[in-house]
Order: C-alpha cells, then sequence, then structure tokens
C-alpha cells in the first residue's frame, strides 16, 4: 500500500515540484506585501495516521494548517533580532543540497567527496573577509555552534598548557575565560563545555555609551591571572549596538601573554567587505578563532555558520571532535573527513547555497549589500533623532538600531502594536539601565520604501498611545 503511495508520487514527482516551485515563486514574489505578524495559532495533531495521505494531499494539508502561519522573516521588513535573508542563488543551492542530499564529510576517494565544495567555499569566504589563509573553517548549523566549536577548541589548548588532555580525561580545575559583552550564546557554550556560564570573568567596558572591552582593565585582570593561560573573547559587532573590541590592541597584548583568542564576527565580520566599514575589523586577522554566520549577512537560508579556527590548532581540533571509536578512520590528519573536527558525524551540504551566493554575486555584490544595509539603519536613525517622541539609546555604528519610546513605559505597548501590525518586525532589549528597541538591517532587499513603510506605522501607533 505504502509502495503505491511512494510510486505514485515518484511518477507525480514533475507536477508536485512544478507547483511547490510556482508556490515558491508568488510568495518570494510577493514577499514584501506578506505580513511580518503571524495571525493565527496552529492547533497540533498529536497522532499519525496509519495510512499516508501522499505528496498532494500533505501538500494541501500544509497549506490549509501551517501555510497561513508563515511570516515574512526572509522579507525587507524583518528587523528583529539579525534576521538574513536569502538572495535568489543561495535559494538555488538551498534546492541542489537537497536534491543531491550528500553527507558531507570528505573530500577524495571514490564514494561522495562533496567536502571538496566546502574546502573551496571556505576558501572564498576567507577571501570575500580579506582573511588569511591559515585558517581552517567548516560549516555548522549557526552562530552558537561555530561559537561553540572553536571554543571547544579552546578548551583543549588550555588543558595542553596545563599538561592535560580535558578531551580525553574531562575537564578538571576552572579555565579562565575573559568577556566584556558576549553573546549569549557564547555563555552558553560555556555551559555546554563543562566551563560553566558563571565562570567567565567581567571585563569592563570602555567609557562613553560603549560595549567594546576596555583594553586598560583587560591587562589588569590578565596581571591578576599571574600567567594561567586563558580564553578571550571578544566581539566583531555585539548585538545591540554593534561596538567592536579592539582588535589591534588585543594583537599587543597578545604578544606579551598567553592566550586563546576567540572573536565573535557573527554578522559584523561581514564590515570586512567594505572599504568603508573594513577598518573596524583591524588586527582581527591573528585571532586564533573566529565565528562567522552566513544566515545572516550572507543572506543564506538557516542553518548556516562557519567556524575559522587557524590551521596551526588543528590536532586539538581533532583531539576534540574525532569520533575515538571509529577505527576505520585511521588517521584523522591524513584521511581528512570534517566529521572530525567539529560536532556532527552526518550532515548536510549546508556550503552550497553559500557557493552559489558567493559566486553569483562575488565581493562587489555583498559590498553593496553591506553598505545599502547600513545606509537604511542610518536613515531610519534620522527618523529616530528627528522625531521627539524617541531617542536612539546608541549612536549607530554600522547596521542596527538601537532606541528606546522618550516615555520608556510605553516601549512594550507599542513594540507589541507595531509587531502585531505586520508591517515590520522588530525585538525588545534591554540597555544601559533602559528598555530599548532594536531594529538589525541584514537583508538585501530592504529598500527606502521598507524604511518610509516602517516609519509611517511607527507614526500611525503613536497616535493611537
Ligand atoms: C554576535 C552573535 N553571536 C552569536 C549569535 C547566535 O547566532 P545563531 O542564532 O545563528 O546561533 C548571534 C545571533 O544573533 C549574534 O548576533
Amino acid at each position: 500500500m505504502i509502495m503505491n503511495t511512494l510510486s505514485t508520487d515518484q511518477q507525480n514527482l514533475d507536477a508536485i515540484l512544478t507547483e511547490v516551485k510556482q508556490q515558491g515563486i508568488d510568495y518570494l514574489n510577493h514577499i514584501h506585501e506578506r505580513s511580518t505578524a503571524n495571525p493565527s495559532e496552529v492547533e497540533i495533531i498529536p497522532d499519525l495516521s496509519e495510512e499516508g495521505i501522499g505528496v498532494k494531499n500533505t501538500f494541501a494539508q500544509f497549506n490549509r494548517r501551517f501555510e497561513p502561519v508563515m511570516v515574512a522573516s526572509s522579507g525587507p521588513r524583518y528587523w528583529g533580532f539579525v534576521t538574513g535573508g536569502t538572495t535568489p542563488a543561495a535559494i538555488a543551492g538551498d534546492w541542489l543540497s537537497t536534491i543531491y542530499d550528500q553527507n558531507t564529510q570528505t573530500a577524495k576517494g571514490t564514494g561522495d567527496i562533496s567536502a571538496v565544495i566546502e574546502l573551496e567555499t571556505i576558501q572564498l569566504l576567507l577571501s570575500l573577509f580579506n582573511l588569511p589563509k591559515d585558517y581552517f573553517g567548516g560549516f555548522v548549523t549557526g552562530a552558537t555552534l561555530s561559537n561553540f566549536t572553536c571554543l571547544a577548541v579552546a578548551r583543549q589548548w588550555i588543558g595542553k598548557q596545563l599538561g592535560k588532555d580535558f578531551a580525553r580525561e574531562g575537564v578538571s580545575g576552572t579555565v579562565k575565560v575573559l568577556s566584556a559583552t558576549p553573546h549569549s550564546s557564547a555563555v552558553k557554550s560555556l555551559s555546554m563545555l563543562g566551563l560553566g556560564s558563571g565562570n567567565f570573568i567581567q571585563v569592563k567596558v570602555m567609557e562613553g555609551n560603549r560595549e567594546a572591552l576596555d583594553v586598560a582593565d583587560l591587562e589588569l585582570k590578565i596581571q591578576a591571572l599571574n600567567g594561567e593561560p586563558f580564553i578571550l573573547i571578544s566581539s566583531a559587532g555585539t548585538v545591540n549596538t554593534v561596538d567592536f573590541d579592539d582588535f589591534e590592541a588585543i594583537n599587543i597584548l597578545k604578544e606579551k601573554y598567553n592566550f586563546w583568542w576567540h572573536i565573535d564576527a557573527a554578522f559584523g565580520g561581514f564590515a570586512s567587505c567594505s572599504p568603508k566599514y573594513r577598518h573596524l575589523l583591524k588586527g582581527w586577522e591573528n585571532a586564533d578563532s573566529i565565528t562567522v554566520d552566513c544566515h545572516k549577512w550572507l543572506n543564506v537560508p538557516y542553518e548556516s555558520a562557519v567556524f575559522f579556527v587557524k590551521e596551526k590548532h588543528q590536532l586539538l581540533q581533532v583531539e576534540t571532535f574525532q569520533n575515538s571509536n571509529a577505527a576505520y578512520l585511521g588517521d584523522p590528519m591524513e584521511n581528512f573527513s570534517y566529521l572530525n573536527f567539529l560536532p556532527e558525524n552526518s550532515r548536510r551540504l549546508k556550503a552550497l547555497p553559500a557557493w552559489f551566493t558567493l559566486t553569483s554575486y562575488g565581493k562587489r555584490g555583498y559590498q553593496e549589500i553591506i553598505e545599502t544595509n547600513v545606509e537604511m539603519a542610518l536613515q531610519f536613525a534620522d527618523f529616530i533623532n528627528e522625531n521627539p517622541n524617541f531617542g536612539l539609546l546608541a549612536p549607530v555604528r554600522l547596521n542596527t538600531v538601537c532606541f528606546s519610546l522618550r516615555d520608556e513605559s510605553l516601549v512594550a505597548v507599542f513594540l507589541n502594536k507595531l509587531n502585531k501590525g505586520g508591517k515590520v518586525f522588530m525585538t525588545p532589549t534591554f540597555y544601559n539601565g533602559k528598555k530599548g528597541i532594536r531594529a538589525a538591517f541584514v537583508n538585501w532587499r530592504t529598500s527606502v520604501a521598507d524604511v518610509e513603510l516602517a516609519t509611517n506605522a511607527m507614526l500611525e501607533i503613536l497616535n493611537e498611545l
């Protein structure tokens, strides 16, 4: 019976995929009109039927029950969190990842060698970011997992400094981690790594409404460790105000002290695509490890991020991630396989959407996306500055506007109404002791018309309050 349904579906594959394609085209061509707010709730059906209903009926059921709750999160006015869009090339690449369905591990041999695409994509990304080629990189599902991967290698490095092999023996003692404004996902990674999310040593931020670390305080905190090795988690773009740590100053400290230097550049790394903003990252090329999210400013579909770890640390990386019980692997350095370098074993060909979009639009394409988004952020900030009901909570340093209402008690009700309106979506935050709102611009589609539409919606709500 089931074989009948499967073979009918197989026979109708052309019609099914054509219908899916047409719906996809309609959705993407009208995404600017689609609501950013979910209008309804979905009732969950907990039981699976004995007999399947085939893909045609399943598609109809999806359209009836789930499609209406899809919000335009990859559209031009979804400014909450740091939500990237999807370029046409990235969508094409993503479809092909599904169709070819490789299990991306190795780059040589007689079977699946799709890791070749991933290795090449990493080179293209290093080239896009003007980073040196002495980094080894790979794809994981998001910046959280990238932070986790980098910090796992850092943990192994610390162990080695103390004559221990944490990967085999487990973590012992307290690993010292210093940071000023780590993203919550880096702190979560410390918890997942058994280092303790409550264990990191807080470095002061610079004076003057900054989130970047205060280098003098960092040096004091380092000296207090009396030569103990430590991990520094630094920021290339904090999530609230997109502040960057001073990487040139960190380079000088790296000459003097023994530490693992990690940079979370989830979206701020893309500043390197523009000569106007590249200076923010000056000196980052000496970090031991770097996190970059691709489903943010590269505008590829979820789930996609990369880690870059200096090649000189490859052995530590393999010690951390190798499948120790898999005898057939041999020496992982010789018989390269991604599964020995990162958390997952089986894995999707996540590099292909990134490869498609990088190859399609090149360095110039990304420079334009980054510069246009920053331009839109600045225009939106002008609106905030010019309206006495609003106020910026921090200067706009790149692509995110962090602001509040003059009457702070109205922030929650204002944002709730705004988001419910479905024209634009933003997220709440808390910055410098104040309730605020964040609008992050990381979508290639966002235009002046979108900023106008959003600001008009904001003015309407102000009138209602
Ligand atoms: C600086 C930074 N690091 C890490 C993350 C976590 O990224 P993801 O949700 O892709 O795991 C984010 C997400 O906004 C971020 O902005």
